[in-house]
């Protein structure tokens, strides 16, 4: 049995505690999208996790953790992140990665930052870890990939690769590259990562074939999908399910549950339209409250309220099943609460949206408003301990979206969490 875990709006949702949770009663929990642009953090008594390749599962030992061929990998950040759960104690000989998987190499990272600058006024805001331009050469078919990077042909590829990116970046002025700098790093990266490469989609389709439960991790989020989300200002990768099957090798009809994962507001970070967007003091509050600031570039992420309109969007695209609704701790520290019903396009009342940027920039929000101040909810474990101010916003949101609220962000921490 397949379920799957998808952001449902710009990103940073709280995807990582709400996969930790599930990957209890998982075997597999497999990254099939994005790569080290992502930024998944779990807390474990205190101590803060932040994910950006290895997937959020890992915290439960049971688990084998996959990182699929759909996934962009930068072996040094690969290697920081193993580290680093070694270090607190965690074992990680649990962890596979597909042969399939592309490498990400610093003249990525070189083009994404150029890409930036030539942008001039358009700026997408990536997070420069080399997503788009690695996601590119995956196309172009000259993407080099995990099983190259830790075979024989690598040095060869390599050479050739950067051959012809020198020839780009020299034109626009930028540095070049030097091969035998690049190889002679990336090599001892090749050999630590070589163990764990492996065809995990076999591996994937003998656990199908025992019954065993398998979850799969979005990363970025529905919004930020390239075909689906506010194009240009999108990531390069599908975050949504199609995503699953192209990024794991897993057919559409084993998939089950679909969680869509959102905060009871949204924020975006980056560039690009989001119609709920505070430029006020209420926005500055939320990030204030909520901590909103990038946990891979640090940036503050623009703040606002919940969407429904963007939801059910999300909600149609993917299939969500079952929604996941992180920080009503959070929200419930403000006075007022608005959520945004429909919205208003040229003067008329539109409620399916549509990820033109001509028609978000010109629509307007349609709020009701709900009673805040729910309290300290950080005790409750159930819906019915929650204050009725807190059960009449969620209850509107299942009226809206016709779909439930299975799970309810109470805190940070990975046991905040009221499942029902
Ligand atoms: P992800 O990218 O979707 O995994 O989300 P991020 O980790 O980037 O951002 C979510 C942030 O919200 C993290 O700092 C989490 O620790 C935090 N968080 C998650 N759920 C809750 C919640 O219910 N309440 C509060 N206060 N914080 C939460
Ligand atoms: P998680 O998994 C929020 C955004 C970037 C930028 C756009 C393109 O933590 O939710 P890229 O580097 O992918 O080319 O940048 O996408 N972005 C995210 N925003 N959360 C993420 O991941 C994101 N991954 C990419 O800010 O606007
Ligand atoms: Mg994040």
């Amino acid at each position: 049995m397949v379920n799957v875990v998808l952001g449902a709006f710009y990103g940073d949702e709280g995807k990582g505690k709400i996969i930790d949770y599930l990957s209890k009663e998982a075997k597999y929990a497999v990254r099939f999208s994005g790569g080290n642009n992502a930024g998944h953090t779990i807390e474990v008594d205190g101590h803060k996790f932040a994910f950006h390749l290895i997937p959020s599962g890992i915290l439960n030992e049971n688990v084998k953790a996959i990182l699929g061929n759909g996934v962009v990998i930068d072996p040094k950040v690969l290697i920081e992140e193993i580290n680093n759960l070694k270090e607190n104690g965690y074992k990680v000989d649990n962890l596979y990665i597909s042969d399939k998987a592309h490498v990400i190499l610093p003249y990525h990272l070189a083009f994404d930052e150029m890409q930036e600058d030539l942008r001039k006024d358009r700026k997408i805001g990536t997070t420069k870890r080399g997503i788009g331009p690695a996601y590119c050469d995956k196309f172009e078919r000259c993407g080099i990939r995990m099983g190259d990077f830790v075979g024989s042909n690598f040095k060869e590829y390599l050479k050739t690769n950067i051959q012809n990116k020198n020839v780009i970046l020299a034109a626009f002025g930028y540095p070049e590259l030097d091969f035998e700098t690049v190889y002679n790093e990336y090599k001892e990266y090749a050999e630590i990562l070589k163990p764990y490469v492996v065809d995990t989609t076999t591996m994937l389709h003998k656990a199908l074939n025992n019954n065993e439960n398998i979850l799969c991790e979005g990363a970025q989020a529905t919004l930020l999908d390239i075909d689906f989300g506010s194009y240009p200002f999108v990531t390069s990768s599908n975050p949504t399910i199609g995503g699953v099957s192209t990024g794991t090798g897993i057919g559409a009809k084993y998939i089950n549950e679909v969680y869509g994962v959102i905060k009871a507001y949204s924020s975006r970070v980056g560039e690009g339209p989001y119609v709920t967007e505070l430029k006020d003091e209420v926005g500055d509050k939320i990030r204030e409250l909520g901590h909103e600031y990038g946990t891979t570039t640090k940036r503050p992420r623009r703040c606002g309220w919940l969407d429904i309109v963007a939801l059910n969007y999300a909600i149609m695209l993917n299939g969500i099943t079952a929604i996941a609704m992180n920080h009503l701790d959070t929200i419930g520290k403000l006075d007022k609460i608005k959520l945004c019903v429909a919205y208003d396009y040229l003067g008329k009342r539109e409620e399916y949206f549509n990820s033109n940027l001509e028609f978000l920039e010109k629509s307007k929000p349609i709020y009701e408003e709900f009673e805040g101040n729910f309290g300290d909810i950080s005790q409750c474990k159930t819906f019915e301990e929650l204050p009725e101010n807190a059960q009449k916003y969620i209850r509107r949101i299942e009226e809206l979206t016709h779909t439930k609220v299975k799970f309810i962000g109470t805190g940070a921490g990975r046991e905040s969490i009221i499942v029902r």
